[in-house]
């Protein structure tokens, strides 16, 4: 069977980062059995032979209504698919999906029928989110860090600002490349349309988002950006849980330290 990434380099190039960065989450240790998707938007990388094709399945409907989102395209993470299968072969775990014009439900157009993630309200929000902003994003993760879901289970860290202050000051690099910090949405039933409205409530004011007791939801101009952004928060809760398994409270950079980053990295 013909790929619809044959003769499409652009489109190829991009899946293939999918692919690389669903790699990098099962090595983080990020991505038990089916956990975790992507989504990217790749309407650009579409033509008309694309726009052509046949549907492969009926027309589903997602759960909302995204206006902005009509005609265009998304690959996206099959369901119930592992992301160390998507890293091997992408066009098997994932799936280029269609957005109709009613902007409240799907095709699935190549190159398997492959139904997309049970999250799928959730990254088609951040991508309507995305473009409504003009900010040229067009890849969203969620994915379920240890250490990061672990801090959720403290009431204290789901207050506004507590968590992302405590990571700035773990280490500069979080501060200079996670300038938005992380926003916290409160516990609700995974792939519901309430944990989708919550997500982009708080995507309005930051690009990581914490989901609570369940995972993390990132949004970047590409998935490796998107990726990073999660690595380095990651990489700040592991030195804070290092230094308390020492059996010391870090004491982070001070107010001066991180003022002085902000001015020299323009944040
Ligand atoms: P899917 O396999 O449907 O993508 O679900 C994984 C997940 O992490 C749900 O929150
Ligand atoms: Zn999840």
């Amino acid at each position: 069977m013909k790929s619809i990434l044959e003769n499409r380099p652009e489109l190829a190039r991009r899946v293939a980062e999918v692919a690389e960065v669903a790699g990098y989450l099962w090595q983080k240790g990020w991505a038990e059995r089916n956990g975790g998707n992507i989504t990217i938007n790749v309407t650009e990388c579409i033509d008309d032979d694309v726009r052509a094709l046949p549907p492969l399945s009926e027309p589903i409907p997602f759960g909302m209504t995204l206006p902005r989102l009509k005609g265009c395209y998304f690959f996206c993470k099959g369901t119930n698919r592992r992301m160390r299968d998507l890293a091997r072969r992408p066009m098997e775990n994932g799936a280029v999906i269609r957005i109709l014009d009613d902007g409240a439900s799907y095709e699935i157009v190549a190159d398997e029928p492959v139904r997309p993630t049970s999250e799928l309200a959730s990254h088609l929000a951040m991508h309507e989110q995305m473009l409504a902003a003009g900010n040229g994003y067009r890849a969203a993760i969620h994915t379920h860090p240890i250490d990061l879901v672990a801090m959720t289970h403290n009431p204290a860290f789901l207050e506004k600002d507590v968590l992302t202050h405590l990571l700035w000051s773990m280490i500069p690099e979080t501060r200079a490349f996670c300038p938005k910090g992380l926003g916290i949405v409160p516990y609700a039933m995974p792939s519901s349309v309430e944990l989708a409205r919550a997500t982009i409530e708080q995507l309005k004011e930051y690009d990581v988002v914490m989901w609570e007791k369940h995972g993390v939801c990132a949004v970047g101009p590409d998935v490796m950006e998107a990726f990073d952004q999660i690595d380095v928060l990651s990489k700040s809760a592991q030195i804070y849980l290092t230094a308390k398994s020492m059996g010391f409270e870090p004491t982070g950079t001070t107010p001066e330290q991180m003022d002085e980053l902000k001015r020299a990295f323009n944040l």
